[in-house]
């Protein structure tokens, strides 16, 4: 039985194969029992720091109301409500917020905060995003994947789009833990950093994952389960548009993207999504560069092949397994 009482949730490669699949695991049984009415209680008691330096609709929301379906208060600590880093040191609000809370959530820019907060607060922290990492997501998408095709060793997984973001970061490292045929297709400029790279291939090599850098589109996608792709601007990269756009726009996912992968193949994104008009930032940029849809088009998002918002629902069921496995009563 794995215990991981205690334990931060910082990223991926502080923890197992064995250990992400329980979590993986725990989340499906959580789920179950949510569907059946049932709230098992198990935070019940908890104070739980919600800090955001960025926004957030659906992780904001899953550690809410996970929290709240296992008896736990969670308190919001956005931007302009606390001084982190501003007023008060990391470390001092990191001891302040350990006499007071049970766990703290920390979404922001830098990964050094998350990892100096689980450092002094002596309490388990969760990475609610950083520049470098999006660890939650991972448990999402890959409970996800594990419902739609019933496995995850040896799921040929194709990742489209920004090659060195948070979510290709972690989707690199999850793959190699749970032995999946990962490919990587962006510009060279836009591939995951070397040191990364060297990290996830040892990994690759324990578990018998392959891990595939390549520019060529049809070399990654070809008989693919799995679609991925991501925003080409990243949150705090906001002026970098023309520069993305410029270096992504073959790399979108469209349905002829689609066609080269496996016929049963599944379109993911973590979203939010430039997908159509129905946003401030894409009405911008068709004025500017006369683009529509960017990282995939309107008719992939909506089409029969996306699970994106069963994505979006398993963010709240595997936040409710981290917290419970990390935090719970039992
Ligand atoms: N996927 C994701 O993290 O969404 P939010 O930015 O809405 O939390
Ligand atoms: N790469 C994106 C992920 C959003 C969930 C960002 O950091 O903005």
């Amino acid at each position: 039985m794995l215990n991981l009482k205690g334990r931060s949730f910082l990223k991926l490669l502080d923890f197992t194969s064995a250990e992400l699949e329980y979590l993986i695991d725990l989340a499906e049984n959580l789920k179950k029992l949510k569907y059946a009415g049932i709230r098992p209680q198990n935070l019940k008691g908890k104070n739980i720091a919600l800090i955001f330096e960025k926004p957030s609709t659906r992780t904001r929301c899953s550690f809410v109301v996970a929290a709240n379906d296992e008896g736990a208060y969670p308190e919001y600590l956005g931007k302009d409500d606390i001084q982190l880093g501003k007023k008060e040191s990391v470390k001092d609000t990191a001891r302040v917020l350990g006499r007071l809370f049970d766990g703290i959530e920390f979404r922001g820019f830098s990964h050094e905060t998350v990892e100096e907060l689980a450092k002094y607060s002596g309490i388990p922290v969760w990475n609610g995003l950083t520049d470098k990492f999006h660890p939650t997501q991972i448990l999402a998408d890959f409970l996800t994947i594990r419902e739609h095709k019933g496995y995850l060793k040896g799921i040929k997984f194709a990742y489209l789009g920004d090659g060195r973001n948070n979510m290709a970061n972690s989707l690199m490292i999850g793959a190699a833990k749970f032995g999946m045929d990962f490919r990587i297709a962006a510009p060279k400029s836009l591939f995951p950093e070397e040191e990364l790279i060297k990290e996830a291939e040892s990994i690759a090599e324990e578990n018998n994952a392959s891990l595939l850098f390549t520019e060529s589109i049809d070399e990654a996608v070809n008989d693919a389960d799995v679609i991925y792709t991501d925003v080409w601007v990243s949150m705090g990269e906001e002026d970098m548009y023309e520069d993305r756009i410029n270096l992504l726009k073959d790399y979108q996912v469209n349905s002829e993207v689609m066609a080269k992968a496996d016929e049963e193949a599944i379109f993911m994104h973590c979203l939010p999504a430039f997908h159509d008009l129905g946003t401030d930032v894409m009405k911008d940029i068709k004025e500017k560069y006369g683009m529509e849809e960017l990282e995939v088009t309107d008719e992939v998002f909506e089409g029969e092949q996306s699970v994106v918002f069963d994505e979006a629902e398993n963010r709240m069921h595997t936040i409710k397994a981290i917290m419970v496995a990390t935090l719970g009563n039992q």
